[in-house]
């Protein structure tokens, strides 16, 4: 069975004294939900938002990781080392990750096998920028990254990820795709799967939406059938808002 998740990806934001913060009104509206909620503090903060989170629901989880397993890697964070902290799921491929940081569909696929041999559970991040989206061109660029990074892997990896459908075009801008957009997108990701693997993984997938989801669109993107969650950047800033958004489901 799918799970339905809602992660906050605080991104650049926060720093220790706003972290403490933010967690403390988080710990205060947290309640049973039909969702998985996880929060990606800044690796700096990741030890201490763990520890203030251990008794909570909300799991803390990284915003990326290096694919070498240690070494000189100036500035760089290894999959061992945020398991020594208690993180078991981490972010990878990002598209501010991709655009600012030069990431790849190859050297994510080594992200990819550095994480799940180190059993990590992923949350996958992909999407088309505008001008993909404006030819027509959104499912042929999506269909390649997923193919590029992930289909690699055997289908018992597939229990170990989470995929993101993040259409660039809607992260930060305050545009989100319509619920229909992310349902068909969402709905042609799942049959890829089943072409590639079969019906078990694609329909155990969870896959989540990205971009501008607030707690007055949720409801609607999270009511469609293959919409699984949704991973939330701005609105992640602000309990009432995260709860809001996790309430939805
Ligand atoms: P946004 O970010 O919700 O601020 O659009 C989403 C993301 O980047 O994951």
């Amino acid at each position: 069975m799918r799970k339905n998740i809602v992660a906050g990806n605080w991104k650049m934001n926060n720093d220790l004294s706003q972290t403490e913060s933010l967690i403390s009104d988080l710990k205060s509206q947290v309640q049973t939900s039909n969702a998985e909620v996880m929060i990606a503090p800044t690796f700096v903060n990741l030890w201490h938002a763990f520890e203030a989170l251990r008794q909570d629901s909300i799991e803390v989880v990284a915003q990326n990781m290096h694919f070498a397993d240690n070494g000189a890697y100036t500035g760089e964070v290894s999959a061992e080392m945020l398991k020594s902290l208690g993180i078991k799921t981490v972010i990878l491929g990002h598209s501010e990750r991709r655009a600012y940081f030069n990431e790849t569909d190859e050297s994510l696929a080594k992200k990819v096998d550095q994480a799940l041999q180190h059993g990590m559970r992923v949350i996958f991040c992909f999407g088309e920028e505008l001008q993909d989206r404006k030819a027509g061109n959104q499912e042929t660029v999506v269909k390649s990254q997923l193919v590029n990074a992930l289909c690699h892997l055997d289908a018992d990896a597939y229990k170990n990820i989470v995929l993101a459908y993040e259409p660039v075009w809607a992260i930060g801008t305050g545009e989100t795709a319509t619920p229909e957009q992310a349902q068909d997108m969402h709905a042609f990701i799942r049959s890829l799967f089943k072409e590639r693997y079969n019906n078990d993984v694609a329909d155990n997938l969870s896959i989540l939406y990205g971009g501008s989801v607030k707690p007055n669109n949720a409801k609607e993107i999270f009511g469609k059938p293959d919409v699984d969650g949704g991973l939330i950047g701005g609105a992640s800033l602000k309990a009432e808002d995260f709860f809001a958004i996790v309430n939805a489901f």
